[in-house]
C-alpha cells in the first residue's frame, strides 16, 4: 500500500466517523441523551490520529513536496494547513461544548448545531484534498518525492507512523465503534481475538474458475468469467450493483446453475457437484443480505453454519466464533432477529465460519451497514486474512474491498473488464472515476 492509498483510506474513516456524529446529532436533537463516553472517545480518536498522526503526514510530506512542484497548490494549501492549525483548538472548544451539554447545560438543539458545524468543516476538509489535493498530487510530484513520501509512511518502526501507533489507532477507533449507539455501531463493549490458524503454504491455487456462464430464462447473467483464488489469498471481485456478483458466488456454491464452463477446487473439478457436497469441501458462504435466522437464537443460527461438520468440535467451534464476535456471547440466547444490522453481519460471517471453511465468500459484508461499522466488519476480514484464511469478497463498495484484497477482479454486467493486484485497481484512473467516488 503506498502513501496515498493509506492517506485516502484515512479520509475514508474520518468521514464515517463525520457522517456518524451528524446521525448522532439527529438522535439528540428528537430527545436522546448526550452520550459523553461516545463523544469523547470519538474525540480523542480525532486529537490523537487526525491532529498528531493524519496531518503531520501531510504537512511535512505530501504538503511541502506539492509546494515545490504546484504553483497553484499553494492557495488550497495555506487554508487547508491553517486548518491544521486549528483544528485541535476547535476540537478542544467542541468537547467541553459536549460535556456541558451532556451535564445539562446546553441544550440538545444548540449541542445538534455545534456538532454539524464541526462536521461540516471537517467533511469539507477531506472533500478539497480528495478532489483537488491528491489528484494535484498524482499529477505533480516526481518519482523521488513519492520515494521519499512513500519511505516515511511505511517505515513500520516510526514512533508517528509505525504499527505501534497505528495498532493504538485502530483500538481507539473500536473504541469509537464500541460505544457509539447501537443503530450506528455495536452498541456493545467487550472486544476479543482469534486463535491464530494452522500456518499454510500459500500460493497453491485453490480455486480456479473458467468460461462461467450462468443465466435467468433467455438473459445470460455471466457471460464466461474466469477467475482464479490461491491459498491464503483474499480475491476482491468489485462491480455495481446488478453486475453479476451474486450470480457468481450463487453459481460457485452450486444453488444456481451453470450453463457453461467449469469450477476446480483444490484440483478436483466441481463443476457438477450439489452444493452440500461443496460446502462440505470447505465453500462456505455468508449470503448477501445477511440471511440470519430471525426467530432463532444465536446459538442455533451458528448451529445451522455447522451441519455438514462432525458434532462434537461444533461447540469448541462456537466458543471460538464467541471469542472473535463477543457481543454474539453476551445475546446468544436471543432470537437472531433482535441484533442490530452490524451483530447480524458477525452473525452471518460466524455461521459461515462454523462450516470451517477453506474458502469463505463473503456477499457485501458491509452492505446496508451503518459507515462506522464498514470499518469494523472490514477489520474483521482483515483479521481473518491475517489468520491464513482464503477469501473471496464480493463488494460494491470497492475501495474498502480492494485495500485489503491481494488482487481483485472488476466485473461489469457479467464480464471481467479489469484485474490486477488491490493497489493496481485501487490506482487505475478508471476504476478511481467509476466506483471509488467520496
Ligand atoms: N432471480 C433472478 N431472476 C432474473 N434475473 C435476475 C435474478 N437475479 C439476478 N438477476 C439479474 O442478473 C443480473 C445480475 O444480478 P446479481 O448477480 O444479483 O448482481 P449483483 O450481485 O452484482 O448486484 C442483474 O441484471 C439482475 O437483474
Ligand atoms: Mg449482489
Amino acid at each position: 500500500m503506498d502513501a496515498l492509498n493509506i492517506i485516502s483510506q484515512d479520509h475514508s474513516n474520518m468521514w464515517r466517523l463525520a457522517i456518524t456524529i451528524d446521525h448522532v446529532a439527529t438522535d439528540i436533537e428528537q430527545g436522546a441523551p448526550v452520550e459523553s463516553a461516545f463523544f469523547n472517545a470519538a474525540f480523542d480518536y480525532i486529537d490523537q490520529f487526525v491532529d498528531r498522526f493524519h496531518h503531520p503526514k501531510e504537512d511535512d510530506y505530501l504538503f511541502r513536496l506539492l509546494r515545490l512542484r504546484s504553483a497553484e497548490a499553494a492557495d488550497i494549501l495555506d487554508q487547508l494547513q491553517l486548518e491544521h492549525r486549528e483544528g485541535p483548538d476547535n476540537l478542544a472548544a467542541l468537547r467541553a461544548r459536549v460535556n456541558a451539554a451532556a451535564a445539562g447545560q446546553v441544550s440538545g438543539a444548540q449541542i445538534a448545531t455545534d456538532l454539524r458545524n464541526y462536521t461540516a468543516i471537517l467533511k469539507n476538509h477531506i472533500r478539497t484534498e480528495e478532489k483537488t489535493v491528491l489528484p494535484l498530487a498524482r499529477n505533480s510530484l516526481i518519482a523521488s518525492d513519492w520515494a521519499e513520501i512513500n519511505q516515511a509512511f511505511l517505515d513500520n518502526s516510526d514512533p508517528v507512523f509505525g504499527e505501534k501507533a497505528q495498532a493504538e489507532f485502530r483500538q481507539l477507533y473500536h473504541r469509537v465503534v464500541s460505544l457509539a449507539p447501537e443503530s450506528v455501531g455495536l452498541g456493545g463493549h467487550s472486544e476479543g481475538t482469534l486463535q491464530p490458524l494452522p500456518e499454510r503454504t500459500k500460493n497453491e491455487v485453490q480455486l480456479r474458475v473458467e468460461g462461467m456462464e450462468s443465466c435467468y430464462g433467455r438473459i445470460k447473467a455471466l457471460k464466461g468469467i474466469s477467475l482464479e483464488v490461491r491459498r491464503g489469498e483474499t480475491v476482491a471481485l468489485v462491480g455495481a450493483n446488478g453486475a453479476g456478483k451474486t450470480t457468481f458466488l450463487r453459481t460457485l456454491s452450486g444453488v444456481q446453475p451453470m450453463s457453461a464452463g467449469s469450477i476446480h477446487f483444490k484440483g478436483q473439478d466441481i463443476s457438477k457437484m450439489r452444493s452440500d457436497k461443496r460446502m462440505r469441501l470447505g465453500i462456505c458462504q455468508s449470503p448477501e443480505g445477511r440471511q440470519v435466522f430471525g426467530p432463532l437464537s444465536i446459538e442455533d443460527n451458528l448451529r445451522l453454519g455447522a451441519y455438514t461438520q462432525p458434532r462434537d468440535q461444533v461447540d469448541g467451534d462456537m466458543e471460538k466464533i464467541f471469542t472473535m464476535f463477543p457481543i454474539l456471547k453476551e445475546k446468544r440466547a436471543l432470537p437472531a432477529g433482535t441484533l442490530s444490522g452490524g451483530q447480524q453481519q458477525m452473525l452471518a460471517i460466524g455461521r459461515a465460519l462454523m462450516g470451517r471453511p477453506s474458502l469463505l465468500l463473503l456477499d457485501e459484508p458491509s452492505m446496508g451497514l451503518a459507515p462506522l461499522l464498514v470499518e469494523e466488519v472490514f477489520n474483521v476480514i482483515k483479521m481473518l486474512k491475517s489468520k491464513g484464511m482464503t477469501i473471496l469478497l464480493v463488494e460494491q463498495n470497492a475501495f474498502a474491498a480492494l485495500a485489503i484484497a491481494d488482487r481483485g477482479y472488476v466485473l461489469e454486467t457479467g464480464t471481467v473488464t479489469l484485474t490486477g493486484t488491490g493497489q493496481e485497481l485501487i490506482s487505475n484512473e478508471q476504476v478511481r472515476a467509476a466506483y471509488l467516488g467520496m
